[in-house]
């Protein structure tokens, strides 16, 4: 986050309301690997980077709501609070539905003003509205005193994706833009909700970020199918493994001895899941010995059962993932997020990242005529005030 633009939102704030706001910033995700694994009971292992949402908070008297996306320049008013209702601007809705999730946990949320904008790019798989979520709850959990635990936040800010934003999200968006750790990824096991910090050296690799600029739709789309896909082989496995409570449990055996009942497309979406997890487990243990070789291998390995099995990549991302394997010094590649469209995730040695950036942007330019825009970011602190 630059200091000028927390300063731009601080301004504006206190431009609007006249008064002394409480300024926090909420970082975006990257996701190294383990994807649509979250919702499954399994493992992802996401970083909150450099691109964040800043936020100027404070309780005004009125009773009040008044939100500000400072970057669209737009507001919206709602004359009391104690009537929290989805809302036709769809960014309110992030925010809303926050402030709904306390009043559903018993808190009678006061007025208040909320400025907000950042840097983080929209649709580009980078959970940006995760951001919005996260950093309103936990300047609300400040400000209101409800001392909510940082799981409790996340839980929230999901909570208000399900219910004011359409989308069934899992809880990796929410976990990684809270609990990230400067220079760390983090592996969350999204049954136990246990997670494990590893160290991630971006003077041996970089992360390079492709923006596909094809942007995704999750609510409107696919992304609750493939939710109700797994649970279809959860509950056909179930009948045959009582224990098995989520994809989580199941194995590869399992869905091979009954694929013919489970059906085609019901099989490669659980297969992929199973798959997904057992690769995030060794990809942990390569980042550990420091092979990133072979951690490369497990993301070009991710991203061929994201796009044959779980059919959620697109052309541009597949372009992208080619180009990136054509280049030198580049590790692995991969889409990343919730799928058809966003960003690619690709690490590079930092001396040909240069070299990556001007072939992977030549090639786009000549399969499909489209002009890339590219990110390196760095590994940042979750959540926090400034
Ligand atoms: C989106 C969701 C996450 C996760 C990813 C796919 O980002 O918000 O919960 O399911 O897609 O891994």
């Amino acid at each position: 986050m630059s200091a000028p633009l927390s300063q731009d939102i601080h301004s504006d704030f206190q431009r609007r309301f006249g008064y002394e706001p409480l300024l926090v910033r909420a970082p975006g995700r990257v996701n190294l690997i383990g994807e649509h694994t979250d919702y499954n009971g399994g493992f992802v292992l996401p970083a909150a980077v450099d691109k964040e949402a800043t936020f100027a908070v404070g309780l005004n008297e009125s009773g009040q709501i008044r939100l500000v996306a400072h970057d669209l320049n737009e507001t919206l008013e709602l004359a009391n609070a104690a009537e929290i209702a989805p809302s036709e601007t769809h960014w309110a809705n992030y925010l809303l539905g926050v402030a709904a999730q306390f009043q559903q946990r018993g808190v009678a949320v006061p007025g208040f003003d909320c400025v907000f904008g950042g840097t983080i790019p929209q649709g580009a798989g980078m959970s940006s509205s995760a951001a919005i979520e996260c950093g309103l709850a936990f300047a609300l959990n400040l400000l209101l005193k409800t001392n909510f635990d940082t799981m409790e936040l996340a839980r929230i800010a999901q909570k208000a994706e399900h219910t004011y934003a359409g989308v069934m999200c899992g809880i990796m968006d929410q976990f990684a833009s809270l609990f990230g750790r400067d220079g760390h990824v983090v592996r969350l096991d999204c049954r136990s909700l246990e997670y494990e910090y590893f160290p991630f050296d971006t003077a041996a690799a970089r992360i390079v970020l492709c923006n596909s600029g094809v942007k995704h739709s999750l609510a409107s789309s696919e992304y609750n199918t493939r939710r109700q896909e797994c649970e279809r082989g959860v509950s056909v496995l179930q009948q045959h493994y009582p224990q098995v409570q989520t994809l989580r449990d199941a194995t590869m055996e399992q869905l091979e001895a009954h694929r013919s009942e489970l059906g085609g497309t019901v099989y490669r979406r659980c297969a992929y899941v199973v798959q997904e997890n057992a690769r995030v487990v060794t990809a942990c243990q390569h980042l550990e010995d420091g092979d990133l070789a072979a951690f490369g291998q497990d993301m070009y390995a991710s991203h061929a059962g994201l796009r044959d099995d779980y059919e959620v990549s697109c052309a541009e991302l597949d372009v992208l993932v080619e180009a990136a394997k054509a280049a030198p010094g580049v590790f692995g590649a991969r889409m990343m997020g919730g799928g058809f469209g966003g960003c690619t995730i690709n690490l590079v040695a930092p001396e040909h990242v240069d070299g990556f950036i001007a072939s992977v942007s030549a090639a786009y330019q000549e399969k499909l005529g489209l002009k890339l825009e590219t990110y390196q970011t760095t590994i940042v602190a979750g959540v926090g005030a400034v």
